[in-house]
């Protein structure tokens, strides 16, 4: 097994100052926000986990699928030496992109970059079990800090899937695909995964199942600042809520206070009034078309050169690389 030490850019003091910092932001401003990146503790991973095998959930099974059709084009095209996954998650679907990359004589590398160090060890120490020879080298950090710090070297393909780019807004998106592009050089490419605009019944469906599992997933976020930030969330006075934004093009994911409140950040020395029916905004979605993509891509120096869906245009998979 080739699994090396980890390489820690976000070790838990600076991941609970980082955090004061911006909840402290984002509770002091109305309406209320908080993080996404938060909800995932070794709970909410395990949430996530459970979220993509949900019915109403189409994103994973649909980019798997494309995945599955289009691999071996991929591996093809790129070449690569080295696969570096963000938000890599349980990388359970990169198992397509490893497999296929190694029987293709490439691959020797395998960097998951993750800000849950949970998942990121369990994730690594299976990828290493499956891949022999393979050398696995996994990074706790922050996309929208950190991706100066990735490892180099020639052939190197980003890979972004699960549209969790979706999740930050578009000034976020500009600074992390700029990031993207510093980082990579002649030869390297980006695979970057997009859910599309779809109906808003299909995505609201999506975002709040009829098992709770969602629910339970956004709550999760306050779990981790009562046990973080010393808070007192008590999460049952706060219902899930997910909402299609049409003037964005996102789902809105929020915590509706079901009663007049007021709760105790101690470790942050504030308090935070709610009013009955007050939310908190945890997290956005967005929902692509190709033009704004591909837009978005040549903004920050890339160009596109794949675009891939499956038939019903539910999720697109792109190629691109530097210009
Ligand atoms: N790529 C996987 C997992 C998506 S879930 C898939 O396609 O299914 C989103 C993942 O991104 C989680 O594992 C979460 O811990 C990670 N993540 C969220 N915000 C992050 C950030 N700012 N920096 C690094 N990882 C982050
Ligand atoms: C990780 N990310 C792309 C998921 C999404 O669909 O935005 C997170 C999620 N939130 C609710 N369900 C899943």
């Amino acid at each position: 097994m080739s699994l090396t030490d980890m390489d820690v850019h976000l070790d838990p003091s600076s991941l609970v100052t980082q955090m004061a910092q911006e909840v402290r932001a984002g509770l002091s401003t109305r309406p209320l926000t908080l993080p996404p990146k938060y909800f995932y503790d070794a709970h909410g991973s395990d949430l996530f986990d459970q979220i993509t095998r949900l019915e109403e959930y189409y994103p994973t099974r649909t980019e798997r699928s494309i995945l599955e059709e289009r691999v071996a084009e991929i591996a093809e095209v790129t070449g690569a030496e080295t696969l570096v996954e963000l938000g890599s998650g349980t990388s359970e679907k990169t198992r397509l992109l490893l497999s296929t990359l190694r029987e293709a004589g490439t691959l020797t590398r395998f960097v998951p970059f993750d800000v849950d160090p949970a998942i990121l060890t369990l994730a690594s120490e299976q990828v290493a079990a499956e891949f022999p020879g393979l050398v696995v080298q996994p990074v706790v950090g922050d996309f929208e800090r950190h991706l100066g710090k990735l490892p180099r070297g020639p052939r190197r393909l980003l890979a972004f899937l699960g549209s969790t780019i979706g999740n930050l807004d578009p000034d976020q998106r500009a600074v992390l695909l700029r990031d993207v592009r510093g980082t990579l050089g002649e030869g390297d490419f980006f695979l970057l995964g997009t859910d599309l605009v779809k109906s808003p019944e299909r995505l609201v469906a999506a975002y709040d199942d009829a098992l709770g599992v969602t629910a339970a997933f956004n709550k999760n976020v306050l779990t981790v600042l009562d046990r973080e930030l010393d808070a007192d969330f008590d999460l049952d006075t706060f219902q899930h809520v997910a909402v299609w934004n049409e003037a964005d093009e996102w789902i809105e994911m929020r915590l509706r206070s079901t009663e007049a409140q007021r709760v105790h950040v101690r470790g942050l020395e504030i308090e935070v009034e709610l009013a009955r029916g007050e939310e908190i905004r945890t997290e956005i979605s967005a929902k692509f078309r190709r033009e704004g993509v591909t837009a978005e891509l040549a903004g920050a120096g890339l160009e596109l050169t794949h675009w891939w869906t499956d038939p019903a245009g539910d999720f697109a998979l792109s190629l691109s690389r530097p210009t």
